[in-house]
This record gives C-alpha cells, structure tokens and sequence, in this order.
C-alpha cells in the first residue's frame, strides 16, 4: 500500500527536523572551535610576548655591561674590539626583539585614546634625537594641532620613521620632520637624503618582514613600517611614501585632527 500524503508529509517533516538538528551541532561544534582556536592564537601571542619581554632584561644587561667595559681605559685594542662587537650585537637584537614585542602589542591592545599635541610630541621625539647626536630638525614654532590619539603608540609610529631615516641614510645627514594642520587632517612627514626607495617598493615595503633590495646590510627584520601603517591605520588615518632611488625619501601621515568639543559657557 502507498504511503498516505499525511505519511508522506510525515517523513518529510521528520527529515527537515533531523538536517535542522544536525546543522545545529554542526554550527555548534565550528563556533565551539572558532573559539578554541582564538584562545590558542591568544595564547601563542602571550608567550611570544613574554619570551620576547624576558628576553629583552638580560639582552639590555649586556649590552649595558659592555658599554661599560668599554670605558675601561686599559683594555688592549683586541680586547676593545671584541667588547665593542659584544655591544654591537646585544644592541642589534635588543632592536629586534624590542621591534617583535611592538608588533605584538599593536596588533593585540587597544588604544588608549586622548587629546594629543602632535607638535608637542614631535617637538619632544626630535629634540631627544637631537640630543643623541643625530640632525632631526623640526620647526618649534610650528602652531599645535590636536588628535584623538594613542601617545605611547603615537611615538612609537614617528620613532620608527626617525629610525628608519637616519639608519638607511649615510652619517651626518639631515632628517626633517614637519607637520602641517591641513583642516580635517593632519599631515606629519618624515623627510631623509638617503638611498630612496624605487616606485615599485613603494606597496611592498609596508607588508611585515619585507625589506627592499639592497637593504640587507642595515640593521632589522622589516617590522617596522608594518607597525607605523597598523599604528596610523587603528587612528583612522594613512601612510605613504614619496620618493625614487637617489631621491631620498618622505614618508607622510595623515591623522584626523581632533573635531573640538563643544566648550561651555558656565
Ligand atoms: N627612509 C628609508 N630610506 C630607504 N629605504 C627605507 C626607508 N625606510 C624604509 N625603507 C625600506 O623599507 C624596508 C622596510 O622598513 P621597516 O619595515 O622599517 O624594516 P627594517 O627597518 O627592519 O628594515 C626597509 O628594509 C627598507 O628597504
Ligand atoms: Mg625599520
């Protein structure tokens, strides 16, 4: 006998109800292991942080120590130029690591946002740099211009710039920082005599560990511009990069400058 239309209908509902049922558990189970994998990403993340904080007291201890030793006046030459490559290294991968731990860092905590002179701030990077022996010029009478911003994060974006600048371009040459209130945004650009950076470069050169041709030889990982375009991103603004080979280069950022809030009249 042929199953009747209610029977029929029946099984239909049953089987809709069983795919319904099993759909469930399915999305269940992804949304179960979505999850776990965010916490293993997580917690990946907070190791590496770690290692690499960890890191950084014993890397500091060294190259601290060394600087030390090379103070001392009556090493040999030998001797003094094996101090002098102990200080170097420690310098460079305390570098490394300090770079890692920012990337991390970036990528993971949130902004902690307030009214920024970006004038005051640059106005501080540069004389610091100053202050170190380098030429980073920057016009102090620049008027101030306010950004919702992240200051930690801030100069860190503008101390990777600065580094950058003055590492890739040869001994002595002049760095320029300016920063120009251009209404809704705020342009602050980083201006070097160095090497330069071919069209082609331009894109590449922002993407994590990617490092130009030619760039070997200069100290780093390529993290850094990566961490200037996420830090200048998460603000609401954009990088880029003005220059050619043997031109020098220029990298501008525009951040959007703080809207004022409404004052009261009390
Ligand atoms: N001011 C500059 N002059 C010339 N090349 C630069 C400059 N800044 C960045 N670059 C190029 O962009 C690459 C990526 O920069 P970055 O992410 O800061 O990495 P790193 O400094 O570790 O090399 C550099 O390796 C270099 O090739
Ligand atoms: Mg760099």
């Amino acid at each position: 006998m042929p199953p009747t239309e209610g029977a029929q209908e029946q099984a239909l509902l049953d089987e809709m109800s069983r795919i319904n049922n099993d759909y469930g558990v399915l999305q269940r189970r992804t949304a179960q292991a979505l999850a776990r994998t965010r916490h293993e990403l997580a917690e990946t993340q907070n190791v590496l942080g770690m290692v690499a904080h960890d890191l950084l007291t014993p890397l500091q201890a060294v190259a601290g120590f060394a600087e030390f030793l090379l103070d001392e006046p009556n090493l040999t030459e030998q001797q003094r130029h094996l101090v002098d490559r102990i200080a170097h290294s420690a310098e460079m991968m305390t570098g490394l690591t300090d770079e890692l731990l920012q990337s991390m860092d970036v990528g993971a905590s949130s902004l902690v946002l307030a009214p920024v002179d970006l004038v005051a701030l640059v106005d501080s990077v540069s004389s610091r740099y100053r202050l170190l022996g380098n030429a980073v010029s920057f016009d102090r009478n620049t008027p101030a211009v306010k950004v919702d911003g992240d200051a930690i994060k801030l100069e860190r974006m503008l101390d990777n710039l600065v580094t950058n600048a003055l590492k890739f371009s040869p001994e002595g040459e002049q760095v320029e920082i300016a920063v120009v209130d251009e209404g809704p945004t705020v342009v602050l650009s980083v201006s070097d005599h160095g090497p330069g950076i071919a069209p082609e470069q331009h894109a590449a050169i922002f993407a994590p560990f990617h490092r130009a041709p030619g760039t070997a030889a200069a100290p780093g990982v390529g993290l850094g511009l990566a961490i200037v375009r996420q830090i200048v991103e998460r603000h609401g603004g954009t990088v880029s990069v003005d220059s050619d080979l043997g031109q020098g280069a220029t990298f501008v950022l525009r951040l959007p400058v703080m809207s004022p809030r409404p004052t009261s009249k009390a």
